[in-house]
């Protein structure tokens, strides 16, 4: 099958993919610079596949880190890209330093696609956050992208900007992938998300409140014009988000991409309020969560999920698990977590 390249192969999301591609008979090459994420993700991919992927630390914005990359495997078949910091609030107090990893080390890798023989495909790992707070509802790929909330995700959009030039002078073949919400964890509780200090993220905060790492759990503003008044996001699992990302790869081996660019949305199609996610949430766990409601958090946007269908026409991928699912594994994740 397919040698592919798993750049941040260790991270949330990397890892997961890593595991499926695995799963599906492909070989990862997993590289990551550890800056947001453990060694030992490696044993938990080992733990559920068996297979020790072979691993690089190396920093993709370092171009003699590149060039040994490249120099040391000339039989790539594919390049899925995730290494990228993804902090939303620590993009605008240090939006430099975003600007620079994420955008130096895309372009590293198109340039060595661009000077390689052979055109290896190349997944981008995109965001939601592209659309900002999209005029309509569910929202399409051909919904307007607008001007970034956060360095964070400008470098989303620079960076599918960056692909396209790339793709229209040197003929590369690529697929942008925005993600809505990516939340829970394998079902072995082998790998999950990894929040490093305060998690910023809904899910990882929820489950930590339960567990009792975090006092109580802040619902950001229940004044929002929706149907109780908490906002609005798409959560799709990540085990049905890493699966996405084998099937775009094995577009572009096969050829069977329409344009040498497709963009497309991944998510489930249905939108959960915070409240729905934390009743859900407290339903499968059986834990009581301590919540307060407190202000609006600037930058969020009131609602967002996914219109599916392109993704579901043209890649035949639609997302299996349930909310309860996603939550159900997120909780097993962080109760094994307690334990280490
Ligand atoms: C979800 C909802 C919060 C924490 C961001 C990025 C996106 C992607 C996913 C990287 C919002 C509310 C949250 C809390 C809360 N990141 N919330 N209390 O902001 O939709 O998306 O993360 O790939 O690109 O933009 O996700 O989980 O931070 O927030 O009430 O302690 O939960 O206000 O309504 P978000 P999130």
């Amino acid at each position: 099958m397919a040698k592919i390249l798993i750049t941040g192969g260790l991270g949330y999301i990397g890892s997961h993919t890593a595991v499926a591609l695995i799963e599906k008979g492909h070989t990862p090459v997993v590289v990551d610079n550890l800056s947001n994420t453990r060694i030992d993700v490696l044993e938990g991919i080992e733990k559920i596949t068996g297979v020790r992927p072979e691993f690089h630390q190396l920093d993709l914005a370092i171009a003699t880190d590149v060039a040994y990359l490249f120099r040391t495997h000339n039989d790539l078949d594919g390049i899925i890209h995730f290494a990228a910091y993804k902090a939303v609030g620590e993009s605008v107090a240090e939006p430099l330093k975003y600007y620079n990893n994420n955008l130096t080390s895309l372009i590293y890798l198109l340039q060595e696609i661009a000077k390689g023989q052979r055109d290896i495909p190349f997944i981008f790992s995109s965001s939601c956050t592209v659309y900002g707070q999209a005029k309509d509802l569910p929202i399409t790929e051909v919904a307007p992208v607008v001007p970034a909330e956060s360095p964070y995700g400008n470098t989303k959009q620079i960076g599918e900007e960056i692909i396209k030039d790339a793709v229209a002078a040197n003929g590369i073949k690529a697929i942008a992938l925005r993600y809505f919400n990516p939340i829970g964890a394998h079902e072995s509780a082998a790998i999950g998300e990894l929040p490093l200090g305060v998690p910023q993220n809904l899910i990882p905060f929820v489950t930590q409140t339960a567990a009792g790492i975090r006092e109580q759990l802040s619902i950001f503003g229940n004044d929002y014009p929706t149907r109780d008044g908490t906002a609005i996001r798409d959560y799709i699992h990540v085990v049905d988000l890493a699966e996405a990302h084998i099937i775009a790869v094995e577009r572009l081996l096969a050829q069977e991409n329409e344009l040498p660019f497709e963009v497309f949305n991944l998510g489930t199609g249905e939108g959960s309020t915070v409240l729905e996610v934390v009743e859900a949430f407290e339903r499968v766990s059986g834990m009581k969560l301590n919540y307060r409601f407190a202000p609006r958090r600037p930058g969020d946007v009131i609602a967002a999920y996914a219109d599916t269908k392109k993704v579901n026409e043209k890649l035949g991928w639609k997302a299996k698990r349930s909310l309860d699912a996603s939550l159900a594994s997120a909780w097993a994740w962080q109760q094994r977590l307690g334990k280490d």
